[in-house]
């Protein structure tokens, strides 16, 4: 046992630094918690379901880090089981910088924000890339119905560890959509007044 995300992240030299600066104390209960929360859990899925964008990181093999941006309508990273998400990979600017990096190592790092509520979640995984031809249920299941673009493949990521971060320093931001359901009432009474 122990917590899966300690296992991956916290590697020699992070400990090292961690015994330096006298945090590990704090940290070493991960390392022996019952709890080894790599199974994604009723409040991790209806996070990851209503995000309308994540960062995706990967490793190219020249060892560099990089991360994109992906976005799409809440909901299009889908939650396939408490081990496995997915999502459609439309057509983009075919550079394939992430594409090329996670075929040659497939492991991800994602980090999933919610502005207005200052939470944010850190996942770790595997990623394997399925196409129509081999899996077309399973890529039927992760496109967004009526949007028109090509999909070239699906991302399915094997989930290995998950971290919920402080909400420190997140700055509250809100979406259109956001905005607008918080000034209905204003708006309403505004109608009422005319
Ligand atoms: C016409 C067009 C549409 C795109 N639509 C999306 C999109 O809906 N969601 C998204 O995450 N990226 C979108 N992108 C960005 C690309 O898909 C990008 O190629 C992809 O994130 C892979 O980037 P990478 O090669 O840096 O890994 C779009 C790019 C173009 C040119």
């Amino acid at each position: 046992m122990g917590n899966a995300f300690a296992e991956i992240a916290f590697t020699q030299g992070v400990r090292e630094l961690q015994i330096q600066a006298g945090s590990r104390e704090r940290y070493a209960a991960m390392d022996q918690s019952a709890n080894r929360r790599d199974k994604l859990t009723e409040r991790e899925t209806t996070f990851i379901e209503s995000r309308d964008h994540f960062f995706q990181a990967s490793v190219s093999e020249t060892g560099w880090p990089y991360v994109q941006h992906r976005g799409g309508p809440a909901g299009f990273l889908k939650v396939l089981d408490e081990r496995t998400l997915g999502f459609a990979d439309y057509r983009g600017n075919v550079q394939y910088v992430s594409v090329g990096n996670l075929s040659h190592d497939n492991r991800v790092a994602l980090i999933l924000m919610d502005y207005a509520n200052q939470r944010r979640l850190k996942l770790l995984g595997r990623v394997r890339f399925i196409d129509r031809d081999t899996e077309p249920d399973l890529i039927e299941r992760l496109v967004t119905p009526g949007y028109k673009a090509i999909v070239e493949r699906g991302f399915i990521i094997s989930v290995e560890a998950f971290d919920w971060n402080c909400p420190q320093h997140i700055t509250p931001r809100f979406t259109l959509a956001e905005i607008d359901e918080m000034t209905a009432p204003l708006r309403a009474q505004l109608r009422r007044n005319e």
